[in-house]
């Protein structure tokens, strides 16, 4: 008997379609419903009073769910909107105008975080970037070259985005701290579906958000940063938030906390953080552990049925490279997609990688085969040609 399918009574949506994209937006849990209430609730009688009353404290709370998954240590995690302000929140921590101004990307990586060091070029930053040899994976034997004596910052996916490959974390921030670099880790795509711990990776940041296999709900991004760093790294894009005193309402140069609030600025969001609760309690209690083992089954239900049926798999084939999702390639992937969702079956496209579905610990055997069966039947039917752009 599989446990972890007393979940699935906990997510409305699982009801009503194959729910196959925890990769992009993991399902919203049930008593999600009561949270936005208890917002609202809190917002209609309390008022302004909310703040002393919890407003204030409540995405640090949030920081200590979210450490408590991650092996982070209480008090490491800010929260912030999204994961490209987080990297910008860290990077101006830096200086790049003397000799050790190297940043060190990847070709695989999410475009955000690429776009977003491309214009700090303008700052001084210089871009080194490590190109993928087949689509899937990232050289580890560049990768670790280009971390050399001048790199400063190495902002890098534990998983992949587009192909899933599960990344050597502790390979690369090995390397990185034999020269004197810092790594960002990016645990968008492995919080929840693969275990690892903050704290025995000695990682030096490390960000994400909640919506996708900590079904938490957008807005919600995370910030941690090791806590011996603190007392050195001060961010430049700061604010009232990370004052010792902020209700003194001081002119003048500030005078930062030292613990996560530090590297906070304005006023923080309530709403998502209300929202994100139940999800990050239910992976808690579900746990990470028992995820990854049925991810590694159901990933591999899914290699198995797409190789059998001649499609192309831009994942790796050896679950100890595999995040939680698999990326199958058939002609016509975008259009296929477009069918599938129009059968509720939920999934997305990404150009080079193709269809990419994402089991989580609320799914069943049947609906991974379900979804391999349709679309056979909208590759033999011809039925994507319905989603055809005119040209
Ligand atoms: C690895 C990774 N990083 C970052 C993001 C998104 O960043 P942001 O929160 O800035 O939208 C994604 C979203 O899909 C992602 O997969």
């Amino acid at each position: 008997m599989d446990n972890l399918l007393r979940w699935r009574d906990e997510f409305p949506i699982i009801d009503k379609t194959t729910y196959l994209i925890s990769n992009s937006l993991g399902a919203m849990p049930r008593a999600v419903y009561d949270r936005l209430k208890d917002y609202a609730d809190t917002w209609a009688t309390r008022g302004v009073r909310a703040w002393e009353e919890g407003w204030w404290e409540a995405s640090a709370e949030a920081g200590d769910q979210i450490g408590d998954l991650l092996g982070a240590e209480p008090g490491s995690i800010s929260i912030h909107q999204n994961v490209t302000l987080t990297q910008a929140v860290i990077s101006s921590c830096f200086d790049f105008t003397g000799r050790r101004n190297k940043v060190v990307l990847v070709d695989l990586e999410f475009p955000s975080i690429v776009y977003f060091y491309m214009e700090q070029r303008r700052r001084g930053a210089r871009i080194e970037m490590v190109k993928n040899e087949d689509g899937v994976r990232v050289p580890l034997g560049k990768l670790l070259e280009a971390i050399d004596e001048e790199t400063l910052l190495v902002p890098v996916s534990h998983v992949i985005f587009r192909s899933s490959y599960l990344q050597d974390a502790r390979a690369i921030i090995e390397r990185a701290h034999e020269v004197g670099a810092y790594v960002i880790l990016d645990v968008f795509q492995s919080a929840g579906t693969v275990p690892f711990s903050l704290r025995d990776l000695e990682v030096d940041f490390a960000v994400g958000g909640v919506l996708k296999w900590l079904c938490g709900g957008p807005g919600v991004a995370y910030l941690y940063m090791r806590p011996d760093l603190r007392p050195k790294l001060k961010p430049m894009i700061t604010g009232w938030l990370a004052h010792q005193r902020p209700f003194d309402f001081e002119v003048g140069e500030i005078d930062r906390t030292e613990d996560s609030y530090g590297m906070l600025n304005g006023t923080p969001q309530i709403l998502p953080v209300y929202a994100c609760r139940p999800g990050l309690e239910i992976i808690r209690q579900a746990g990470i552990e028992n995820i990854r083992a049925k991810s590694v089954q159901m990933t591999e239900r899914l290699i198995r049925g797409a190789e059998a049926r001649g499609w192309r798999v831009n994942t790796p084939y050896d679950p100890a490279e595999r995040g939680g999702t698999v990326s199958i390639d058939c002609p016509h992937g975008y259009e296929i997609m477009r069918e599938l969702v129009a059968r509720d079956i939920l999934v997305d496209y990404r150009p080079q990688a193709g269809i990419r579905l994402s089991p989580h610990f609320y799914n069943l055997d049947d609906e991974i085969d379900f979804a391999l069966e349709q679309i056979a039947d909208i590759v033999s039917t011809s039925a994507w040609e319905r989603h055809l752009q005119p040209a």
